[in-house]
């Protein structure tokens, strides 16, 4: 995505970050710096009010009940879908599935694939930088079935080689399933690119959009994959609840892997029925709340356009890769000037562990370690990495400061 295609509209972050009380607290004594987005985000008092008002007025289990509470709860949690739905332009709400979040809708995918599609000896696609959330679904799955894991390599810039994936596929290649930006690395996996080699394949296209839901505007109508799963809690939203879209062909032709009740029209012990549409894949008790958070931090997002968030939060990384590049001792992976708002990076003979430990003792919250990307950090020959990734609130006064305290931290590490 190129930033002058980008509409021109200016976040006032200024405003933004009264929204979420928790920048309010003091971390060592220090104004918390909170660059840890890409495990969670920090929740605005919308999303907050959103569940408490939820629950202080509305509790009630959904689908269910005839009563006023059951028919208001279930009128907001349906009313999440539609929102929902329309954030990412998908046709019909019954396309977006509440699941626990991007590792259960992988889970899902995998689990019904594998009891519809795959077959003894087949072969699944993944890139280099998928977050195990990804790799590990597949692997149980090829493990007990003679089936193979091919990787895209990567290039000698970390983003991916893309005319490799030719020479991966065979007549047993069933799936590519991949991370739609490297929570790792930042990186966009260029769609496009992979959606042209699926179609001419007839492979199945799975997007893990955890990482890139939170950042960029994504058009599902238009971008035609057949899954595209992610999690609310990186959106602004509350935990233990996600998506998992599925184009429509599979809304009937996916098998219930996780039957329970509320997936069913009739059940008999010869005989089950199950529904039709989203209600197929959601098994017992929903996490209504969740649900209804979510909606209303997509609510939160929408109010300002994907566009300037991921306008904003570019900046911030571009600022962001230029000041770390500016020190000798800092080696930065998967450098690029357009991605999203995740950088990792190691300091020459240092654990990223200590320089994270010290970062908090001036409010600052970095992610340190191999962050669910193991066979990534094999490639680089490192144990691990400082991650430091960026959401709306963010600011650069915040980056100069974190640039100010990671130059003492070197020294003190010397
Ligand atoms: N998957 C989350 C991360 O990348 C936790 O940090």
């Amino acid at each position: 995505m190129l930033v002058k295609e980008l509409k021109h509209i200016e976040l006032n972050t200024e405003a933004i970050r009264k929204d979420f009380p928790i920048l309010n607290r003091k971390i060592n004594g220090m104004p918390l710096i909170y660059f840890d987005n890409g495990a969670t985000s920090q929740k605005p008092q919308q999303v907050i009010d959103a569940v408490s008002n939820y629950y202080s007025n509305t509790n009630s289990n959904i689908h269910r009940g005839v009563h006023t509470l059951s028919r208001e709860a279930t009128e907001a949690f349906e009313n999440a879908r539609k929102v929902i739905a329309k954030h990412f332009n998908v046709k019909s709400d019954q396309q977006i599935i509440f699941t626990a979040g991007t590792t259960d809708s992988l889970n899902m995918v995998c689990n019904g694939l594998a009891r519809s599609v795959l077959k003894q000896g087949d072969e699944i696609i993944l890139s280099s930088y998928e977050h195990h959330s990804n790799i590990l679904p597949w692997q149980l799955w090829a493990q007990e079935n003679k089936g193979q894991l091919k990787v895209i390599p990567l290039n000698a810039d970390q983003s991916l080689d893309l005319n490799a994936i030719e020479n991966l596929i065979s007549e047993k290649t069933k799936i590519i399933s991949i991370a739609h930006v490297s929570n790792t690395l930042g990186l966009i996996t260029d769609l496009d690119k992979i959606k042209i080699i699926a179609k001419k394949h007839n492979l199945i296209l799975v997007v893990d959009a955890a990482q890139s839901a939170p950042h960029m505007a994504v058009d599902l109508e238009k971008l035609d994959v057949d899954f595209y799963v992610c999690s609310a809690h990186k959106i602004y939203g509350p935990t233990g609840t996600g998506i998992l879209y599925m184009s429509e062909k599979w809304l009937s032709k996916l098998p219930v892997t996780k039957p329970g009740g509320g997936t069913i029209k009739t059940v008999s012990f010869e005989k089950t029925e199950y529904a039709d549409g989203a209600l197929r894949f959601e098994p017992g008790t929903p996490n209504i709340s969740g649900v209804i958070g979510f909606a209303a931090a997509i609510n939160y997002m929408d109010q300002f356009g994907m566009d300037a968030i991921y306008k904003h939060e570019l900046e911030l990384v571009n600022y962001a890769q230029s000041k770390l590049a500016e020190i000798p001792q800092v080696m930065l992976y998967g450098k690029s000037n357009d991605k999203a708002a995740v950088i990792s990076f190691n300091v020459k003979n240092t654990h990223p562990f200590d320089v994270g430990t010290l970062l908090d003792k001036y409010g600052i919250a970095v992610r340190t370690g191999h962050h669910c990307t193991q066979p990534l950090m094999n490639l680089l020959c490192v144990p691990g990495t400082i991650r430091i990734s960026f959401a709306i609130y963010n600011t650069k006064t915040e980056i100069d400061f974190f640039i100010e305290k990671l130059k003492k931290v070197i020294d003190m590490l010397k």
